[in-house]
C-alpha cells in the first residue's frame, strides 16, 4: 500500500523535481546548465536543479556573480534574470565573446593565467558567487581557484561544472584538491574559509563561512 502511495504519479513528479524556475530560464536562454538539450543540440547537464538547491535563498540578495566562461552569453542572461539586483561579470579568453548589456560587464583573459584573473579581480572586488565553466583543464581549474577564491564574499560560492574532464589522463589533481577540501571543512589545511564542500553530477559547490 505505502509503496503504491509513493509511486503514484504525482509522488514521481516530487521525487524527480519539477521545473524550478532556474530550469526555466536556462531553457529560455538555451544555455546547456538545464534540464533540456538546447536548441543548438548541446547535452543537458542539469545543473539548474543543484543551483537552485544552493542559491534559492539568495535570490534578492546576490549583488555580484561572475562566471568564467562567456560563449554566447546565454548563461550571463540566465544568471542575470534569475538574481535581480546582481552585477554579472563574464571572463573569455577568446575577444569575439566580448559583449555588455544591462548588469552584463564582460573582460577577455585567460583563466590560467594568475595576474590577468588578479587585475580582474582589482575591477570587479568581491563575488558572491564565482563559477568556472571554462577551459576545464586542471591547470586552469587550480590557478583560477588559487586566486579567485580569496575574492569569494563571506558566504559565497565558488563553483566548477564539468568535473568529468578531471577523469582524462594526467588531469585527476582538481578532484585530489577538491577531496582535500574535506579535511578542509574541519579545520584541516585547504581553502581559508571553507565552510562545505558538494558534489553533484560532474558539479563541486564550495561554500565560504560568513
Ligand atoms: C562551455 S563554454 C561557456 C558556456 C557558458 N558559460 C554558458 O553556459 O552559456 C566555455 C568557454 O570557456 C572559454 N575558455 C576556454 N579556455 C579558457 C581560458 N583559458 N580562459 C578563459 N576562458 C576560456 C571558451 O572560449 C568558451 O567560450
Amino acid at each position: 500500500m505505502k509503496r503504491d502511495i509513493l509511486f503514484n504519479a504525482e509522488n514521481l513528479v516530487k521525487i524527480k523535481g519539477i521545473m524550478n524556475i532556474l530550469d526555466k530560464l536556462a531553457q529560455k536562454y538555451d544555455t546547456d546548465k538545464g534540464r533540456y538539450k538546447t536548441k543548438t543540440g548541446l547535452c543537458a547537464k542539469d545543473y539548474t536543479r543543484y543551483y537552485h538547491e544552493a542559491f534559492c535563498h539568495r535570490r534578492l540578495d546576490v549583488l555580484k556573480v561572475l562566471e568564467i566562461g562567456i560563449s554566447h552569453g546565454a548563461s550571463l542572461r540566465m544568471w542575470k534574470e534569475y538574481f535581480p539586483h546582481s552585477q554579472i561579470y563574464g571572463m573569455d579568453i577568446k575577444p569575439q565573446y566580448q559583449f555588455s548589456e544591462d548588469r552584463i560587464w564582460t573582460f577577455t583573459g585567460d583563466q590560467g593565467s594568475s595576474w590577468q584573473l588578479q587585475a580582474m579581480m582589482e575591477v570587479i572586488k568581491y563575488c558572491d558567487i564565482i563559477i568556472d565553466d571554462g577551459g576545464h583543464t586542471s591547470k586552469l581549474h587550480l590557478v583560477s581557484l588559487d586566486t579567485l577564491w580569496p575574492w569569494v564574499a563571506p558566504g559565497g560560492y565558488y563553483v566548477i561544472e564539468d568535473l568529468q574532464t578531471c577523469y582524462r589522463p594526467g588531469e585527476y589533481k582538481t578532484m585530489e584538491v577538491l577531496k582535500s577540501q574535506v579535511d578542509a571543512c574541519n579545520g584541516r589545511g585547504g581553502l581559508k574559509g571553507i565552510e562545505s564542500i558538494m558534489f553533484a553530477k560532474r558539479l563541486c559547490i564550495m561554500k565560504k563561512e560568513v
